[in-house]
């Protein structure tokens, strides 16, 4: 499979998982559910952790080797990843409530852009300059972790 294929239908598997922490965001105001938003954000946070580590291992090492112009892009994407997940160390931390929504709130937003930029612009080049074939190689290694 190819790993940009894979890593799309990921984002869909997250964006879904997303889809139903947004609707308990509006559903419930009470502080009763912060813990339970707090961990339902943290096991969406552990899937996209995973997820960014297959993006880190397997596809920016590959672009960067053979393109050496994209270094500042991959750095970008990498910053990103950081962004995107330091919130778990946040979250652990937080009990306010407020700040535990507004967390969340950055969370998602971060995340959609961060998504829409690999779909848009980042896959869509890996795909071009490295090929198809060599995108199937990588996917295949990056299914067996
Ligand atoms: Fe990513
Ligand atoms: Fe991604």
């Amino acid at each position: 499979m190819d790993i940009t294929q894979l890593l799309s239908v990921e984002h869909k598997v997250i964006l879904r998982q997303v889809h139903y922490l947004e609707k308990l965001m509006k559903v419930t105001r009470s502080e009763k559910t912060v813990c339970c938003l707090r961990e339902m954000t943290m096991l969406i946070a552990d899937t996209v952790q995973r997820h960014s580590s297959l993006e880190d291992k397997f596809l920016f090492p590959e672009i960067g080797r053979y393109f050496n112009e994209e270094k500042n892009f991959i750095a970008m994407m990498e910053f990103e990843h950081g962004e995107i997940l330091g919130i778990m160390p946040v979250l652990e931390n937080a009990d306010d409530p407020k700040l535990v929504r507004k967390e969340i709130e950055n969370f998602i937003k971060s995340l959609r852009s961060h998504f829409l930029k690999e779909e848009t612009s980042y896959f869509p080049y890996a795909k071009k300059k490295l090929g198809v074939n060599r995108l199937r190689v990588l996917g295949n290694k990056a299914i067996k972790i």
